[in-house]
């Protein structure tokens, strides 16, 4: 069998022209959407992100502040910078690029920011609701993912679904969203005892762990729907500079019915899940405007 590709790139698009249409509107009613951007260091994957997060805001019609800091700034000063943004009713999103220098307390960054600005989703408080099923801001990757399932009419609710990875930022909130849209979710890492019995159950596969070509056609079951969200960089060899993804696409894609490509698949829908957010929170602003 030779898969479908679920071509990521493709449906951004389509949402991201929804959501010019949006903040339009937004525009009409005196609103314009507005994200803020905090990039603390000098790593250049980080840059290139923050860069791609401004880009695109641009396009969708969302304003944008950037802050850079040094990689040796004060923790405090960042600390001020977003209780300032929290307070400015101008401002709908506040994102702190991850990851943050050693010397920062990640989880009390992430916890100044307004709940109701976090459009990250990565506050404890929105973290909690999305444990509970409750409405909250979702982290933009998974987020994603589930848009990609959604546009493909994948089944999930009873689905045996299986995440391999288990950060704060992908696989936890997978396993979560996965969850409460009624799968059977197993979340793996890159330890777990044979992993290869796991994820050959699995009629969705989510691979976020962060090695290239961790999961090869062999750990795929026949028909499996296959999200990929690594993005690595290859150091070595002939295909040196090149990215690749988690799955080793060429193996996997002869195995799963449906398959993310990388790069083109999961990735611009984390950024597109981002502005989504962004619009989200500025129209609860219009609507609050509208009834005062
Ligand atoms: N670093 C890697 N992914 C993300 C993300 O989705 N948001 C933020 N803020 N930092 C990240």
């Amino acid at each position: 069998m030779s898969a479908r590709i679920l071509d990521g790139n493709a449906l951004a698009t389509r949402l991201r022209g929804q959501l010019a249409e949006r903040t339009a509107r937004l525009k009409e009613q005196g609103v314009e959407a507005c994200l803020a951007v905090i990039l603390v260091g000098d790593d250049p994957a980080s840059a290139v992100y923050v860069r791609n997060k401004v880009a695109a805001c641009e396009k969708a019609g969302i304003r944008s502040l950037k802050d850079v800091y040094p990689s040796d700034a004060d923790p405090a000063t960042v600390l001020e910078r977003i209780r300032a943004l929290n307070e400015d009713p101008g401002v709908h999103g506040i994102l702190v690029q991850l990851p943050l220098p050693a010397h920062f307390d990640e989880a009390a960054i992430l916890e100044a920011i307004r709940v109701d600005k976090d459009v990250d989703g990565f506050h404890a408080e929105n973290v909690g609701l999305l444990s509970q099923g409750r409405e909250a801001f979702i982290p933009c990757t998974p987020y994603g993912v589930m848009k990609m399932l959604e546009s493909e009419s994948v089944p999930v609710q009873g689905a045996e679904a299986v995440v391999v990875g288990r950060s704060n930022i992908v696989g936890k909130p997978m396993a979560m969203l996965l969850i409460n849209a009624g799968a059977t979710v197993t979340v793996c890492n890159s330890k777990t005892r044979d992993l290869a019995a796991h994820c050959r159950r699995a009629d969705i596969l989510v691979a976020a762990v962060g090695r290239p070509r961790f999961i090869t056609g062999d750990l795929v079951k026949p028909g499996a729907v296959v999200i990929d969200v690594g993005i690595n960089r290859l150091t070595e060899g002939e295909e040196a500079g090149k990215l690749c993804g988690d799955v080793d696409f060429a193996s996997a894609s002869q195995v799963a019915s449906l398959i993310t490509p990388v790069p083109g698949g999961v990735g611009p829908m984390t950024i597109t899940m981002l502005l989504t957010n962004t619009v989200e929170s500025a129209e609860r602003v219009a609507a609050r405007g509208q009834r005062a």
